[in-house]
């Protein structure tokens, strides 16, 4: 055999006619499979080169149809593709004009909202926002605040105890103990929102379960004056530009001296209204000078450091710069209750 070409010629004629005939990527693929894999009909026919007498000649006749054959099988394998991604292209298209799906959006209860809201002004002032455990010890709930055991204050703020030692915290006042412990004697600027749970009838104005927003600050000539001018500015901030704060005499055992602080109304601005009952006056929360014995039994010497403390009820802020009049609306997860509350918002 010496007619290498016309050889090769034959088969590749054959090949690229059932090539022409193919109508799909897999029949290309199976042509492919068939002719030009390893083992392939025309593959194998490059073995007879060892019989072959001009090896050359034979060697470029093989090259040269195998070639063709690709080029053509690529070409018509390629132009399926396209043809196949085209069609999808159109199919998968997606109509933009068309209308959406309608999700109905939720409504955040007003409890987080404010939470969020003082929690902003206070950090606005420089504070950090800290966290401390619900479940707490006698140790820091009572005893680091300076209400040892058989203090009649602890009546007050009796609750459920999971044994001896353990029990739900009373008041967000435990983390000033854990605060103050991780400090180290350095300077503290933190506030501390969190629920507390009590021994509280459970009425429109109280629950057995509530949440407090703790603040606390501790550094060198810390004095009221910075007390009352940050309660004053926050507030401001929280219910009306004018707003005025008023201390009144109190008593807690962990600060001294200790105040309760009204607010300015803001409905009447102190002309006396049903708001107020008629005083000009709304009481919001406790607060006072971090009682030495405090500072001591953390760690902080009180000739060199002082400091203030306060704590605010959320839902009582909530209720009255919103007008809520009962408090378990908070908890009932009443869907009427939180819209009409976000009406109120809008207005
Ligand atoms: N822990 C007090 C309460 O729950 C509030 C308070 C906090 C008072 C900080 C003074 C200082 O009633």
């Amino acid at each position: 055999m010496t007619d290498y070409k016309s050889f090769f010629d034959e088969i590749k004629n054959k090949v690229l006619s059932l090539i022409e005939e193919a109508s799909s990527i897999e029949e290309i693929t199976e042509i492919k499979n068939k002719y030009l894999s390893k083992k392939g009909e025309f593959s194998v026919l490059m073995s007879k080169i060892r019989e072959a007498e001009d090896k050359k000649a034979f060697g470029e006749a093989f090259n040269n149809a195998r070639n063709e054959i690709e080029a053509t099988l690529e070409a018509k394998l390629n132009r399926f593709k396209e043809e196949k991604l085209n069609e999808s292209l159109k199919k998968e298209s997606v109509d933009i004009t068309l209308p959406g799906n309608n999700y109905k959006k939720g409504i955040e209860n007003p409890f987080y909202k404010v939470k969020k809201e003082i929690e902003d002004i206070f950090v606005g002032m420089g504070y950090t926002v800290e966290t401390g455990p619900e479940i707490d010890s006698d140790k820091y709930v009572f005893e680091l605040l300076n209400i040892p055991k058989d203090h009649p204050a602890r009546d007050m703020q009796d609750t459920l105890y999971i044994d001896d030692t353990l029990l739900l915290r009373s008041h967000t006042s435990s983390v000033q103990a854990h605060i103050m412990e991780k400090a180290k004697g350095k300077p503290i600027k933190i506030i501390c929102p969190g629920k507390t749970f009590r021994r509280d009838d459970d009425d429109m104005t109280h629950s057995h379960q509530f949440a407090q927003i703790e603040g606390l600050v501790i550094d060198k000539n810390i004095n009221l004056g910075n007390l009352k001018a940050t309660l004053e500015l926050f507030a401001q901030k929280m219910f009306s530009k004018d707003s005025k704060v008023r201390f009144r005499s109190s008593y807690f055992p962990f600060t001294e001296p200790s105040v309760e602080v009204d607010i300015s109304c803001f409905n009447c601005h102190g002309k006396g209204c049903p708001t107020c009952k008629g005083t000009g006056w709304i009481e919001i929360l406790g607060a006072g000078m971090v009682h030495p014995n405090v500072l001591k039994m953390s760690g902080y010497d009180p000739e060199i450091y002082s400091g203030y403390a306060f704590g605010v009820g959320i839902e009582r802020v909530t209720m009255l710069r919103y007008g809520v009049d009962d408090i378990r609306k908070f908890y009932q997860s009443d869907i009427r209750f939180i819209e009409e509350f976000n009406k109120k918002v809008e207005e």
